[in-house]
């Protein structure tokens, strides 16, 4: 017995490693690869559609070209923050949970559908629980008397904002005034925290806060 198997283990073998790349010469260089999407833009600041992302999977900050929430309010959300809008007018719990959709005839028995009945319950339903957007947090200008004001999109020039998705680092830059702003935006993977790093001109100038 013994001498049959092992030339046809011998043969599997060779076939296998035949067939096998060589494994040291093959592997896959992930970040290479992974960098080649690394998503940038130097367009204006109020493209509406494309925030760019940083989280960690259970949690993700919306930037928008400031690095931040600046200018457009994307969301800041969670897996655990979630919330129920108020009910409709004239509507009670009572009516949500009795809400029973339609019920249509299937082969001689009634079945119930989680949808049509009441529209403002079927509306309400299909919209809650949602999640909550946790905050809002932006550049602000600080004027001679230390009072905060928003940054207005007209004041923001020259942008140019690219995410390293090997890493999480966001970075940002543009102009002030005319003064250079560079931002870069982490999120923490091993709690839900954003971290920012701001350099600009406008720091030393005690012009230039996050809130
Ligand atoms: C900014 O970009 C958006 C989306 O591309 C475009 O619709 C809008 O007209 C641009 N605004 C300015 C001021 O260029
Ligand atoms: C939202 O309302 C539903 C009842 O429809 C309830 O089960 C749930 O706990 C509520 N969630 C929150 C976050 O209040
Ligand atoms: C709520 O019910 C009251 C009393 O029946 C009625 O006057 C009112 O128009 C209703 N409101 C809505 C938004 O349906
Ligand atoms: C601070 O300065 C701003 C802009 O110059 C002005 O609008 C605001 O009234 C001032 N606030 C105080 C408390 O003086
Ligand atoms: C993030 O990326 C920028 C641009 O490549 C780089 O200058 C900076 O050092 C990076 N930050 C960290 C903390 O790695």
């Amino acid at each position: 017995m013994a001498a049959v198997r092992l030339p046809s283990l011998l043969g599997a073998l060779i076939l296998l490693s035949a067939l096998l790349p060589n494994a040291s010469t093959t592997k896959i260089d992930r970040r290479a690869l992974v960098s080649r999407y690394n998503p940038s833009r130097t367009g204006n600041f109020s493209d509406l559609s494309t925030p760019m992302q940083v989280g960690n999977g259970n949690f993700a900050f919306g930037a928008d070209p400031t690095g931040l929430q600046t200018i457009l309010p994307f969301a800041t959300m969670s897996s655990w923050g979630w919330k129920n809008d108020s009910l409709p007018a004239n509507r009670t719990w009572q009516d949500v949970a009795d809400y029973r959709g339609v019920s249509w005839d299937n082969h001689g028995r009634p079945v119930e559908y989680d949808f049509g009945g009441d529209p403002l319950v079927e509306q309400w339903l299909t919209a809650n629980p949602n999640r909550v957007n946790l905050g809002r947090i932006g550049l602000a200008l600080l004027s001679g008397n230390g009072t905060s004001e928003d940054v207005p999109e007209s004041a923001l020039s020259d942008l140019e904002q690219r995410l390293d998705l090997w890493t999480g680092n966001l970075t940002s830059s543009f102009l002030l005034n005319g003064q250079r702003i560079t931002v870069q935006t982490f999120c923490a993977q091993d709690s839900d925290t954003v971290g920012v790093t701001v350099a600009s001109p406008l720091i030393q100038q005690g012009r230039l806060s996050v809130s």
